[in-house]
C-alpha cells in the first residue's frame, strides 16, 4: 500500500468539505481488502449535532455498495486532527486491526497504527449475544 497515495485522496477528498460552520475541512481515504477506496468529507447542518465526520461518509459509502473489509484509512486535516471516538467505534465494527493513518495536508504523519491501538477494548458485535450479519 502507498500511504502517501492513501493520504493523497484523503487530501482531494477534503476539497467537497461542506463545513459553513466549523471552516474545518477533513478528508478520509478508507482502503478497502480488494484495493478499492472511498473517500469521504465532513459534511455539516444548520442542526449541529447532525453534522457526518468524513470517516464515517467513507465508511456508509463502502458498506453501503456490499463492502466490508477494510484494511487502512488515511484522514487528513490542516493540523492532522485525530479521528473523534465516533468514527473509532464505527471503524472498529468492521476492521479492529484496520491502520490507521493520521496526517496534515502537507502529508506528514503523526499516526499509524491499528484502530485498535485508538480505541482500546472497544465494543464488537461479539460482545451481543448475536454476531452482526
Ligand atoms: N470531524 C470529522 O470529520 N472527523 C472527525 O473525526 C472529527 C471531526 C469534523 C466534524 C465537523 O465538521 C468538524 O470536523 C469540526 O468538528
Amino acid at each position: 500500500m502507498d500511504v502517501q497515495e492513501l493520504i493523497q485522496q484523503a487530501c482531494a477528498a477534503t476539497k467537497n468539505a461542506y463545513i459553513p460552520y466549523s471552516n474545518y475541512p477533513v478528508g478520509a481515504a478508507l482502503l478497502a481488502a480488494d484495493g478499492t477506496v472511498y473517500t469521504g468529507c465532513n459534511v455539516e447542518n444548520a442542526s449541529f449535532p447532525v453534522t457526518i465526520c468524513a470517516e464515517r461518509v467513507a465508511l456508509v459509502k463502502a458498506v453501503s455498495e456490499g463492502v466490508r473489509d477494510f484494511s487502512a484509512i488515511a484522514v487528513v486535516t490542516r493540523n492532522a486532527g485525530s479521528p473523534c471516538g465516533m468514527c473509532r467505534q464505527m471503524l472498529f465494527e468492521f476492521a479492529p486491526q484496520m491502520r490507521v493513518i493520521i496526517a496534515d495536508m502537507d502529508g506528514n504523519v503523526v499516526f499509524d497504527d491499528a484502530l485498535a491501538q485508538l480505541l482500546p477494548l472497544g465494543f464488537t458485535p461479539n460482545h451481543l449475544d448475536h454476531a452482526a450479519s
